[in-house]
C-alpha cells in the first residue's frame, strides 16, 4: 500500500472509520524532508528501537539559523508527517497485536493528523543536514520540527506499558521477535 486511498480500502474486521470535518484548523509548514533507505512501508522499521540505520534530515535552508546550538545535544525529538497514511481510522486492528485498539492508545502512522515522533541519536550537523540514528520512516517524508530531548523532562522510568505489557513480556522471553 502505498496512499492513504489504498489503505483505506483494507480495513481489517473491528476496524471503524469515521467521516473527518470537512475544513482543518491550522496549517502547517513542512520545514524539509527526512531521508532514509526505505521506500515501501514493508522495508520500515516498526519504530525507533527497531532500527540503528543511518538517515539524514534535509532542513529548509530558510530555517537554518533554527539549528544553533542543537548540536550540544546527543538526542532530538524529530517530529513528521506520515503523509501516506489514512486518517479516518479511529479503531484500529494492529497486524501483529490482534484485538481492535483507540487509535489515541497506538503509535499507528494512520490517525486524524498523522504526526509521528522519534527520539533520534544526533550524531552530527553538516550545514542543513542532520545525520541521525533511530528512524521508522519512509524516504522523504515531510518533516515538521525538531526538538532538544531532555532526560530530565523526557524520560519517565516508572512508565507502565499499558495493553502492551502482555506483548513487552512475550518478547522478553523470547517467543516474539
Ligand atoms: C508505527 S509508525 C511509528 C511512528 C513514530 N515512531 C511514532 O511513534 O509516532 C512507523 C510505521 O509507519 C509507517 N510509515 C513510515 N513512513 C510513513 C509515511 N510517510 N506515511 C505513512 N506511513 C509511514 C511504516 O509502516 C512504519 O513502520
Amino acid at each position: 500500500m502505498s496512499t492513504a486511498e489504498d489503505e483505506a480500502g483494507a480495513r481489517r474486521p473491528g476496524e471503524v472509520a469515521v467521516t473527518l470535518p470537512e475544513r482543518t484548523d491550522a496549517g502547517v509548514h513542512f520545514i524539509g524532508r527526512i531521508r532514509t533507505p526505505w521506500t515501501r512501508r514493508e522495508e520500515c522499521p516498526k519504530n525507533p528501537a527497531s532500527s540503528d540505520a543511518p538517515c539524514t534530515i534535509e532542513l529548509d535552508p530558510r530555517f537554518a539559523q533554527g539549528l544553533a546550538d542543537l548540536e550540544t545535544f546527543s538526542h532530538v525529538i524529530v517530529l513528521y508527517w506520515m503523509d501516506r497514511a489514512a486518517r479516518d481510522l479511529v479503531v484500529q486492528r494492529p497486524r501483529s497485536h490482534g484485538a481492535p485498539r483507540g487509535v489515541f492508545a497506538l503509535r499507528s502512522p494512520a490517525r486524524p493528523n498523522p504526526i509521528a515522533l522519534s527520539c533520534v541519536r544526533l550524531e552530527r550537523i553538516e550545514g542543513t543536514h542532520l545525520h541521525v540514528r533511530g528512524l521508522d520512516c519512509l524516504d522523504g517524508t515531510p518533516l515538521i520540527d525538531l526538538k532538544p530531548y531532555l532526560p530530565s523532562i523526557d524520560c519517565h522510568p516508572d512508565a507502565s506499558f499499558g495493553w502492551k505489557t502482555a506483548d513487552t513480556t512475550t518478547r522478553q522471553h523470547g517467543k516474539a521477535s
